[in-house]
């Protein structure tokens, strides 16, 4: 169900734009992060709030966040971690994720959310578009896969394909938690990037506000500060560092960095064939460089392959 609604008054230069659309996507667990940018919102006036998936999994608060955006009638399109977390719930996962240690944070996420999360997570749709502008079309990754996240690495002809196969104007994602936008003559692709949990070295939360004008659509990225303490409180606070083994203190460098360190450690242990558990976060943190790109990252872990 799609709510209209409008938060704040308009603000100078806004009055001649005919519809404004905020998306945010990737809040993964990260309250204070989300109230940031709904205060952020309150001095921008829109005309709807669209989340664009994975509100929950790698972060403390899936719940609080879930629990926010059913409160404000938000809707939101299905990311994979929703999914993901649906199957702990169902126990539609293989046998050992239920008991092995490096599975102890995803079955806390589970656990973590009420019936009523459950429900309206596995609501979401795969996409949804505004009720205000049904030429915009919101996926969680692709209009392919909640999997495929769209970045610079993504050739400029997929990009333009998925454009002309959604039928919109503009095509707008997450998932990859790095902002990312597209003009072309068949229309404009956006990726939001990530309000809980940035990969791209800037710690702010992040979302986008999409004008449409007479001249057509525009993207407005946002960044907006807010108190990173208040996560790592809730870390602490909510049992999820205590619980959660080497994800969660691996998810807990994320935010502090706004880098990615849970998949290039999954990489690596992969590699150095150890398991994915707390007795192997020393030797990993000794390895990592967070300062490396994702590409080099994937060369030097490659190089570690071949080395071993
Ligand atoms: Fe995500
Ligand atoms: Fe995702």
């Amino acid at each position: 169900m799609a709510i209209s609604q409008t938060i704040g008054s308009p603000i100078s230069g806004y009055e001649d734009r005919m519809t404004r659309i905020a998306v945010l996507a990737d809040i993964h667990g990260n309250l204070p992060a989300f109230e940031a940018v709904l205060n952020d919102l309150a001095g921008v006036a829109v005309d709807e709030i669209i989340l664009a998936g994975d509100l929950v999994g790698r972060g403390p608060q899936g719940s609080a966040v879930v629990r926010r955006a059913r409160e404000l009638g938000l809707q939101s399109v299905r990311g994979n971690h929703e999914d993901y977390l649906l199957s702990f719930r169902r126990r539609e996962v293989p046998v050992e994720w239920l008991e092995a240690e490096e599975w102890s944070c995803s079955r806390w996420m589970a656990a973590e959310l009420d019936q009523n999360d459950i429900e309206f997570i596995d609501s979401f749709p795969f996409t949804t578009s505004p009720s205000t502008a049904p030429t915009v079309k919101i996926f969680h990754g692709s209009p392919s896969s909640y999997n495929e996240g769209l970045g610079p690495w993504t050739e400029e002809a997929t990009v333009r394909k998925y454009l002309v196969e959604s039928h919109g104007e503009v095509l707008v994602c997450g998932h990859t938690h790095r902002p990312a936008q597209w003009d072309f003559e068949e229309g404009l692709a956006v990726n939001v990037g990530s309000v809980g949990l940035p990969f791209n070295a800037d710690t702010r939360a992040q979302y986008a506000i999409l004008s449409q004008q007479q001249s057509g659509w525009s993207v407005e990225p946002r960044f907006v500060s807010y108190d990173r303490e208040l996560v790592f409180a809730a870390y602490e606070s909510s049992g999820f560092l205590e619980h959660g083994g080497a994800t969660a203190v691996l998810l807990q460098h994320e935010v502090a960095t706004a880098r990615p360190f849970l998949v290039p450690f999954l990489k690596w242990a992969e590699i150095t064939q150890r398991l994915p558990v707390m007795a192997s976060l020393e030797p990993f943190l000794a390895y990592f460089d967070p300062s490396l790109s994702m590409a080099d990252q994937y060369k030097r872990l490659d190089k570690l392959r071949a080395e071993l």
